[in-house]
Formats: C-alpha cells, structure tokens, sequence
C-alpha cells in the first residue's frame, strides 16, 4: 500500500465504545454565511469498555470550523486537547461530564450532500452513514445511542419551517429570526438524525393505530411540487397499516413527517419521525409521472415507514451490520408492494433487478458478502448485495421456517432487542429460538459471497415410481475467498403431470434416515416440496410417481443462485402454460428466450443469418392470443402476460456468459425482437388496440397492468426499421393523458431507426421539453430517454446533452440521468469498441469526484466489470481505471472501487 492511502476498517476490530453519550443537545443557527452549531453532551464512560483509556476521540469532517471545546463549562486550554483532520481528542477526560462544543460549516458550499446541506433554497440533512460528523463533533457511530433536543434558529421569512426529529416542544421569534425546539423521546443514534428549514408547504392527514392512537402525518414539499403528494400519503397509510397486520408493528410518535428534496444522493432516508426523500420517489401525478414511478414511490415510503422498527427501534451495531436494516427492510417492502398489487408481477421485478445489479456485483472486483468483513469507505457498501441480496437471505429463512414461524421469530427479534444495536447473528438466533431451529450452516449466507450456482438432473424409474433429483451446488471463488463451503437454502420443487397438474408428493429420506423436506406447502393447485438443501451433491427421492413429470425448479426463486436443468424448448414451454407456481411460468418464457437468443447469438459469431426458433413465436402467439381472447376476463393478469412477452436483458444475457459480446448480443436480441414483431404484427395490433383506452388515469394494478401491456405491444409494433405504426405512436404520444403512456411513446419514437419516425421524434422532443420545463423529474426522463438509446451514435448525443443549460453535475438526478443511463442501459454504446464510452465515464467519475465522491464511486461500477469483455475492451477499460486512480486528490470513495478494480 502507498503511504497516504486509506485503510481498510475490519469487522474482526470491533470494540464497544469507550465513551457514552446519554443526552444531545444541538442549537442550530441558520445565517446565509455560516451556520453556527453549538453541541452539549452528557457525556460518561462506557462501563463495559476495556480499552482503558480516558482520552475522548471524537469524529468530525474536514469542514468543521472550531470555535470552541468546554468541558463542564469550562473552556480547554490548547494542551487539554488535539485536532487533527477528522479527529478531536479530548486528553484525560472525567467519568462523567458536560461537553460543550461550537462549530461554523457551510452548507451552502457542501455539494457532497452529507451532513447539513442546501438543496434550492432549502437546508437538510443526510447523516447515514457518517454525514452527523460534518454538523458537529460527535461519536459518529450506530451503537452510540443519544437522546436528542434540537433547537433551529433562523430567518422567518426564508425559512418559516423549522422541522427536526420527535416532536416541537417550544418556538418563538425575535425580530426577522425565530426559532423551534424538538425533542425526539427515543434513543437513536447519530445517522437518524434530521433537520429541515425551509420555505415549504404541507399536507396532512392522520392515521389511527392499532391502539387507538391518532397520529399527525405530514408530508412537505416546495409549493410548485404540493400537487404532486396525494399518492406517498396514501402509500404512507397503507404502510402504516400492512406494518400492524403483517408485523404488529405499531407507530410509536404522534407525528410523522416526510420532507421532499430536490438534490439527494440516495432514494430517501428514514430518520426518525422526519423521512427525507428524494423527490423521485415521493413526488406522483398522473401526467408527469409512470406507473413505475407510482410504484416506485410506494414501495420507498413503505421501505422507509417500515425502517422505524427495522432498523430505529432496533437499529445495528456497526456498519457492517447494515444488511440487518436493509435486507430485512427491502424484504418488507417487496411484501408490502406485494399485497398491494400483483404478487406473481412483483417477485419478477424483484428478481430480475437482483439479477440485473445484484449477480454482475458479486462476479465483479467488489463482490462482498451481505455483511462485509472490511470497508475502506462505508458508502461503497449500499449495495445491491447488502440490500437485494440480503433480502433474499431473510426470504430464505422464511421459506425454510414457513410464514407463521417467520412471524415468530420476527416477534422475538422486535421484542427482545426493542432500543438496541444489533448484529445480524442476533437476528439469526432470534428465529432460531423462536422455533427450535437449526440456522448454523444458514449463516454462511452473510459471511460468503458469490452466487452459487446449481447443477440438477433428473431420473425417472418407472419400475420403482421413483424420480430422482441430484442436485449439486458450487460457489465461484470471489475476491478473497477461494474456497467455499456449500450452503443451506431451500429448494421449492413441483412436479407436473402430462396433463400440467401438480403430482401429490412424498419424499424419502436420505441415507442418513434425515428427510430433507421441510414441509409441503398446498396451495390453490399447487403442491411444492421444501426441500433442505445442504450439501454439495445431494440427491432427493420422489416415491410413488406414477409418470415420467415435468419438475418445476426453485418455485418463487426459493434462493439467490444460478440453476441450470437441461430442459428441452418444448418442455419450458408446457411450464409456460401449466406451471401453478407464476414465477416460475415466466422463468420459463425467459428460459426459452435466453436458449432461443444464445442460438443467434452463435450464428451471428459464425456469420450466419439469424434463424430465430419458431418454438418462441409460437409460445409469443399463444399468450397473445390469450390476450385477445380473454380481454375482459378480470382473472386473467395482463400483467404478467406483459412480463411474458418483455424479453432478457442485454446485461443479463451478458451475465450468463464467461466472456461477453457486446454487440452480437445486442444484436441477436434486437433480431428475435424484430422476428416476433413481424410474424406477431396482426396479434399485436389487435392487443394494442383492445388495451387503448382513454378513461381517467387510475394508478390500480388493473389499470397499471393494462396499460403495460399495451406499451410492451407498441414497442414491438415500432422494432422493425420499416414500421408503419409511426402514426400510431405519434397518436398516443399526442393524446395521452398520463405519463406512463407519454413516456412509452417517445421512447418507442426515439429508440426507432425507422425513417418514417426521424422527424416525429425530434418533433416529440423539443414539444416534450417545453411542456415539461418547469418539471424537474419529467426532465429527468427527456434527458434519459436520449441518453439511453441503442441506435448509433449515442455518445454525441450524450456529450451534447452535458452542455444543455438543464445539464448540472450537482444535482444527482440530473446526472444520473444522462450519464447512468448512458452508462448502464446503454450496453452497445457504453462499450463501442472504440473505447470512447469508457473514456467519458472516467471523465465524469474524475469531474464528480471533488463535487460528490459517493455519486461519483456509484457511476463508475460499469466500468469495474472489464473481466467481462473481450482482451481489446479489457485493455480499454482497465487503462480508464488507471486513469482514474492517477487523479490527484482522489476520494476514498472512488479510491475503493477503483483500487479494488484493477
Ligand atoms: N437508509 C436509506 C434506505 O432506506 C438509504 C440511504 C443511505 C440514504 C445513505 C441516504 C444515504 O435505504
Ligand atoms: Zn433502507
């Protein structure tokens, strides 16, 4: 390691605090120039700390200004105590004592938007991870648990409202100025911290909970944005609500309260009855935002809402506990949006964003478990693999224990660690004891990453009725960890009959006289085994099978792993149409279209022309038909038809190979798209036409599924380059009366080579621009939608859309909305072999790192996937990261990613 480079923190280090703070109280002086922030804490030694040491090391950014350090009201002499960049030692304190200490910073210079900062005109905070140590000195750490009371005192007419966490307890004025005090009644550490001051308006409603107490709930914007609340405050009931029923959960404050920010780094923030969001995921109306982005916000201000027991009431440890809050949290808000719409729908979406992030992170250079063992900047850790992956961990152990059980464990877990800070081996045991069971082998889940991958056959033995799976599972070696030990995961197998029924079940048991069912779960037409899974090679008996049958693997992704089962097309297209378990129908359809893909793929490579399986149109067809045919059937899901017909990724497709080729990739792709669109046209149209319907928007999962259907079906009417469906687009571009249907048409027109649609879209562009000017998040969606198109040519595009005046670097969105869309659902264009977009991403990560490090380390993970491409890219690529790393003053951010990488 170079001298001056940062270190690595390790979780084998961890020691509890040496020094507790009981009680925080903040006074907050608000002036254009500088604020003034003076701190008293009740300060007292950790009783359990062995450290032996009665130096006080306190946590403090580089900007902190000191004023001045008073111990018991008495101000130190410059022997008593030492700064240094981002510490402050307080030499030989007492047991027990008073530290009072004032700070100036500048929020309005703070673009790395941690800690206290502007966004407009508005002052807020964000301290997860570590952003409370730009506000003060502090001990900046989860297990340091405090009792706040926070005074903001600023000017009244910029700034009327003055919000922090619990609830206001006193407020006056004095000439321009007034103040508000806040008293949050709970413990909590340092990172739920918030503050808001702002010029905002609110709207309000109230919820009573399961006890009957009323609580007060809020929800603040910037005025032009106050229209635009309805829908997070309707999610925010229901939030409240599914919590109580599904988790008796019950909301502990008489006040809740969201606050929308324009310029955040993240999806939103749940500090402790004051959330902070990003406006994307709060904001909704009907004409500026899809129906992904109405989902989208649901399912945050569930996520959030639901972080108040998962993860403040019993919050974590340390840092590399993270995946404690986060996994669990995500996998509540995948149920919450589960019970709210379409199950079946949902699971897909999760799953196909864990595959999409999730698995090219833990085959890349910083692949992590979902509790790391090491950090060097605690930002790069707010990962798919921590959140998605870790998700998945707890959905695991509630399919092995079964949905009650969960429940139980659940309690437990609330009940007896109610106000502390945790680990993720407490909340293993927790479900352990809670049912008598066994997780030991389970836990290597947060301890080794990698994606296992699972080889499995099947044998049928008509004489002894027997089939007879033998599953093998193997995990790839990951930075640091080459050998693995196999892992417990449950494995939910049916097995399907000719006639496409479920087979009745019984399993034997294994040569040691253990069975390795769990249990059966029957539901609706389905019978699905529980399997443990546990070793290496395993094999599992079915007795009493009258016919060879059909198995349905990993029912509901039963766990996060990569399977391969030699299934023929025609046997993954029986799945299609009679498997009971719907996710697995639509692996299927994404089985048969990956075989279908990878075959053109091939005769690309071999220079062929591109024969497309008719085994896929016809499959198309038959859920078109379907469509057709059963229109008004409200049992029939139109959604899930939709997911039917979407096919894989590019970077998935590109996942499942050693060595990725870009551009045959895209291209066999674009080939099937093109083969289904013309064979399929008369169908699709009709499907289109039955799915066009001009009544008010409603955001319901009927009307959402309808109109996902219809859009798939336009995309595929405008795939071929010689489309007459231009009109068509144009019309529903020109008479659409909500967003989503809006979006899908202009992106259908911009993504179009057609020659016919070159005019309509810059037509569409510069009328969409100007209608939508005042709205920051509609252009968010013009830049991206350029951004991300496939046709050639892109990156001038995207060079020329950085010098619009609607262009900024400081706001993340906006950025993220060219150059994340450029960079990663752009695949074609990021990685054309002349190697120009890897040098512009590198531009931008080395631009942005001095602006915002935690952004900039986040944009860059595309390029950290270099083993990915062929030997030429690969030099490319890597040359880039190089460059990176020469940049002077690098962040440890971006010093991570980037040393980790090359
Ligand atoms: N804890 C936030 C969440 O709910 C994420 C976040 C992390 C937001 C860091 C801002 C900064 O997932
Ligand atoms: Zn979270």
């Amino acid at each position: 390691m170079k001298e001056g480079q940062p270190k690595a923190i390790e979780l084998k280090d961890y020691q509890v605090p040496a020094y507790l703070i009981d009680s925080t109280e903040l006074h907050v002086e608000i002036n254009d120039d500088v604020t003034l922030v003076t701190t008293t804490l009740i300060v007292r030694k950790n009783p359990e700390s062995t450290a032996g040491t009665s130096d006080l090391v306190l946590d403090g950014g580089k900007e902190l200004v000191t004023r001045s350090v008073k111990i018991d009201d008495r101000d130190l002499s410059s022997n008593e105590y030492g700064e240094e960049p981002e510490v402050l030692t307080l030499f030989d304190v007492p047991d027990n004592f008073t530290l009072r200490t004032q700070v100036a910073i500048k929020p309005q210079d703070n673009t790395a938007l941690e800690g206290l900062y502007k966004s407009g005109d508005m002052y807020c905070t964000q301290c997860e991870a570590e952003g409370f140590r730009n506000i003060t000195w502090y001990l900046d750490r989860p297990d340091v648990m405090s009792k706040y009371r926070t005074t903001i005192d600023a000017n009244k007419s910029q700034y009327p409202i003055l919000l922090s966490n619990g609830n206001d307890v006193a407020r006056g004025e004095s000439g321009e100025r007034h103040w508000v005090t806040w008293e949050d009644p709970f413990m909590k550490p340092a990172y739920l911290f918030a503050l808001v001051a702002g010029d905002l308006q609110h709207i309000e409603d109230s919820f009573t909970t399961m006890s009957g107490r009323e609580v007060k709930l809020q929800i603040f914007t910037e005025s032009h944005n106050i229209d635009k609340c309805d829908y997070a405050m309707l999610s925010l009931k229901n939030s409240m609500k599914w919590d109580e029923e599904a988790y008796g959960r019950e909301y502990d404050l008489d006040i809740f309260m969201i606050v929308a920010v324009e310029s955040f780094n993240m999806g939103a923030m749940e500090n402790k009855g004051l959330n902070i969001f990003n406006t994307s995921c709060v904001l909704a109306r009907a004409d500026t935002t899809t129906d992904l982005g109405y989902q989208r916000v649901e399912a945050v201000v569930g996520h959030e809402y639901f972080h108040n027991w998962s993860g403040n009431r019993v919050t974590c440890r340390d840092w590399f506990q993270l995946s404690l809050k986060e996994g669990f949290t995500v996998l509540r808000d995948q149920q919450f949006s589960a019970a709210m719409g379409s199950p079946t729908v949902c699971r897909i979406n999760d799953v196909a964003r864990l595959r999409g992030a999730q698995f090219p992170e833990d085959a890349g250079p910083m692949a992590h478990p979902i509790r790391p063992d090491a950090y060097i900047e605690i930002n790069n850790f707010y990962t798919a693999t921590v959140y998605e992956k870790g998700a998945e961990v707890v959905h695991m152990i509630r399919t092995l224990l079964g949905a009650d059980n969960f429940r139980k464990g659940t309690d437990l877990y609330f009940d007896r660690h109610d106000g502390q800070a945790v680990t993720t081996e407490e909340f293993v045991k927790a479900m352990e004891d809670a049912n008598g069971a066994d997780l030991s082998q389970f836990r290597l889940w947060y301890s080794q990453a990698g994606t296992p991958v699972l080889v499995i056959d099947g044998e049928y033995d008509a004489g002894a009725g027997t089939y007879t799976l033998n599953a093998a599972q193997q995990c790839p070696a990951t930075p640091g960890q080459a050998d693995k030990q196999a892992n417990h995961m449950p494995l939910c197998v049916g097995l399907l009959d000719s006639a496409g029924q479920d087979m009745p079940l019984t399993v034997r048991a294994g040569s040691d006289g253990v069975s390795p069912l769990a249990y059966i779960e029957n539901a609706d037409g389905q019978q699905t085994a529980v399997l443990n899974f546990t070793q290496a090679q395993q094999q599992f008996v079915f007795e009493g099978v009258t016919e060879k049958p059909v198995p349905s693997l990993l029912r509901g992704f039963s766990a996060p792993v990569k399977l391969s089962f030699d299934y023929s097309r025609d046997e993954l297209m029986f799945l299609m149409s009679f498997d009971a378990d719907g996710f697995n129908r639509w692996e299927a359809s994404q089985r048969l279209a990956v075989q279908v893909i990878q075959e053109v793929v091939g005769q690309i490579q071999q220079g062929e022309k591109p024969q497309v399986d008719a085994r896929l149109i016809t499959a198309c067809q038959n859920n078109l038909d379907q469509a057709v045919e059963r229109n008004l059937d409200s049992t029939f899901d139109k959604a899930m038809i939709a997911e039917m017909l979407v096919l894989p990724s590019e970077t998935y497709l590109a996942e499942l190979v050693e060595v990725a080729d870009v551009d045959a990739i895209h291209s066999a792709r674009e080939a099937v798209r093109d083969a289904i669109a013309r064979q399929l046209s008369g169908v699709l149209l009709a499907v289109y036409k039955l799915n066009q319907d001009d009544k008010a928007f409603e955001p319901s999962a009927t009307e959402c599924a309808r109109r996902s259907l219809k859009n798939v079906a336009l995309a595929y009417l405008m795939q071929p380059d010689d489309t007459e469906m231009v009109p068509l687009c144009v019309a529903q571009y020109k008479s659409a009366n909500c967003m989503t249907d809006t979006s899908a048409a202009i992106r259908a027109l911009v993504n179009s080579a057609a020659p016919a649609a070159q005019l309509a879209k810059e037509e569409a562009l510069t009328q969409f621009y100007h209608r939508w000017v005042e709205e920051a998040l509609v252009i968010d969606q013009w830049f991206s939608v350029q951004a991300s198109s496939p046709l050639p040519g892109a990156l001038d595009k995207v060079k020329a859309l950085l010098e619009h005046s609607a262009f900024s670097m400081k706001n993340p969105n906006r950025l993220r909305s060219v150059v994340v869309a450029f960079a990663f659902q752009n695949n074609v264009n990021f990685h054309s072999k002349d190697g120009a977009g890897y040098t512009f991403l590198a531009d931008m990560v080395i631009g942005l790192n001095s602006i915002n490090p935690l952004v900039a380390a986040r944009i860059l993970s595309p390029l950290t996937r270099w083993r990915k491409y062929d030997a030429a890219r690969q030099e490319l690529m890597k040359a880039q990261l190089q460059r990176i790393l020469e940049t002077p003053e690098l962040s440890k951010d971006v010093f991570e990613v980037v040393s980790k990488s090359v």
